[in-house]
């Protein structure tokens, strides 16, 4: 059983882009642990969001960490611009072209956190080579790109799948679930072990932000004592 705290990231790709700053506000006295970025390039996945200029934005707004998830095919190249920009996680795909050991060791050199994303379509053995060098495994529930999506329920067993792994080796690895959580899949998903859910349509995307917030709280800690039962 993890030991480390369930943590809530909203991810900004679904506030107003036309007043940031005030989604920020509002999210964290809403009860947000940090802020998820979600970076695309227009190769790896069809969408183009923004870069490290909206980064530091964002970090002068704000003390919280900063989930930065690279959906971008030559994430080595950006590195030092996000850690430069206030990052506090960089999380790449282990998808792309370029060794994760590159990867990785320029994130350590930065000082920086290091997180490794998996889509839905790739297994999750691929984390096994790296996962006593990470910070962060990142299951997504979604295909990267868009928010607002239906969960794919193959996430589950891979969530439940790096959990075990991580508890075995009592390993302090965060497990970041991206794409699709609502109060439902929260619940899902903590009970299968993540411990920091990205939620991008379920804070933004309806209602009242601390309202949405406290649902999701709520839903992950009802999970979290399923697990325990
Ligand atoms: C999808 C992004 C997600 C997205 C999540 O490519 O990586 O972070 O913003 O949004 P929801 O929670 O609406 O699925
Ligand atoms: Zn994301």
């Amino acid at each position: 059983m993890t030991k480390r705290p369930l943590r809530l990231a909203p991810s900004l790709l679904s506030a107003d882009f036309s007043d940031l700053g005030a989604a920020i506000r509002e999210a964290e006295a809403g009860g947000a642990d940090a802020f998820h970025l979600d970076v695309m390039d227009g190769h790896f996945v069809p969408n183009i969001t923004f870069g490290p200029a909206l980064v530091a934005a964002v970090r002068r707004c704000t003390r919280l960490p900063l989930d930065v998830h690279l959906m971008i095919e030559e994430p080595a190249r950006y590195l030092e611009a996000f850690a430069a920009a206030g990052g506090t996680t960089l999380v790449f795909h282990l998808e792309i072209r370029e060794d994760p050991a590159v990867v990785i060791d320029l994130a350590r050199k930065l000082g920086v956190d290091v997180g490794a994303a998996i889509r839905p379509d790739t297994p999750v053995d691929r984390v096994w080579p790296w996962i006593d060098r990470l910070d962060q495994v990142m299951v997504m529930g979604v295909h990267p790109g868009f928010s607002g999506q239906k969960f794919i329920p193959g996430a589950l067993p891979k969530i439940q799948a790096v959990r075990e792994r991580l508890d075995r080796e009592d390993s302090p690895v965060d497990l970041s679930i991206d794409g699709g959580i609502t109060t439902e899949t929260a619940r899902e998903t903590a009970r299968a072990g993540a411990t920091f859910f990205v939620c991008g349509n379920s804070v933004f995307g309806h209602g009242t932000v601390a309202e949405n917030l406290a649902a999701l709280r709520a839903a992950v800690h009802q999970g979290a004592s399923d697990a325990v039962r």
